[in-house]
């Protein structure tokens, strides 16, 4: 048991969920893909610098939906952040790089979009909380349980970029 315990706590480290490996789980909600910001939203990933490991387009299920967003399950807005979620497709992403997670969400900007700062996805994209376009992992162990649900490891691809010495010293 300890073995195994040991085997998966090498292989998280082995496999890079640190430094310029570390990931994070973003998904356009079903409001930033039918108001056509995914492009302008990957893009901004892009030319940050970060690196696309996995992307798909998915009608998520409302048991998906409960889990990714267990967390909330007794607060008022859970049911409905179910039904909003499921309202169409999401675009669903992994990304990685040096700070990725922390960094991912001060591109977001706040959960209110009426406090979040120009230049943030919800600070130039949306008004309202409850249809505030992306959702981004909050801390590193939500982006392993985020990833992990939203895609299989044959989903993920793990390439070298040649641009890598021009993003990292
Ligand atoms: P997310 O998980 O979607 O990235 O958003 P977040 O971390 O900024 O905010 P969180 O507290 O995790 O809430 C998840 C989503 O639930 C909706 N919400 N509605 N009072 C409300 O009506 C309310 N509070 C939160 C938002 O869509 C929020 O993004
Ligand atoms: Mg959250």
């Amino acid at each position: 048991m300890l073995g195994l315990f040991l085997w998966f706590f090498a292989h998280i480290f082995k496999s890079g969920w640190t430094g310029v490996n570390e990931r994070t789980f973003i998904a356009v909600k079903p409001d930033g893909v039918q108001r056509k910001r995914v492009g302008e939203i990957v893009q901004r990933f892009e030319k940050k610098g970060f690196k696309l490991v996995g992307f798909k387009l998915i009608q998520a299920s409302k048991e998906l939906l409960r889990e990714h967003y267990w967390e909330h399950r007794n607060r008022p807005f859970y049911n409905r952040l179910v039904t909003y979620m499921s309202s169409g497709p999401v675009v669903a992403m992994v990304w990685q790089g040096l700070d990725v997670v922390k960094t991912g969400r001060k591109m977001m900007g706040q959960t209110n979009p009426t406090d979040s700062m120009p230049g943030t996805f919800r600070g130039d994209f949306c008004v309202e909380m409850g249809r505030n376009v992306i959702h981004g992992s909050d801390s590193l162990e939500s982006a392993q349980r985020e990833i992990s649900l939203w895609f299989n490891e044959t989903e993920l691809c793990y390439r070298d970029v040649c641009t890598i010495n021009w993003i990292y010293n």
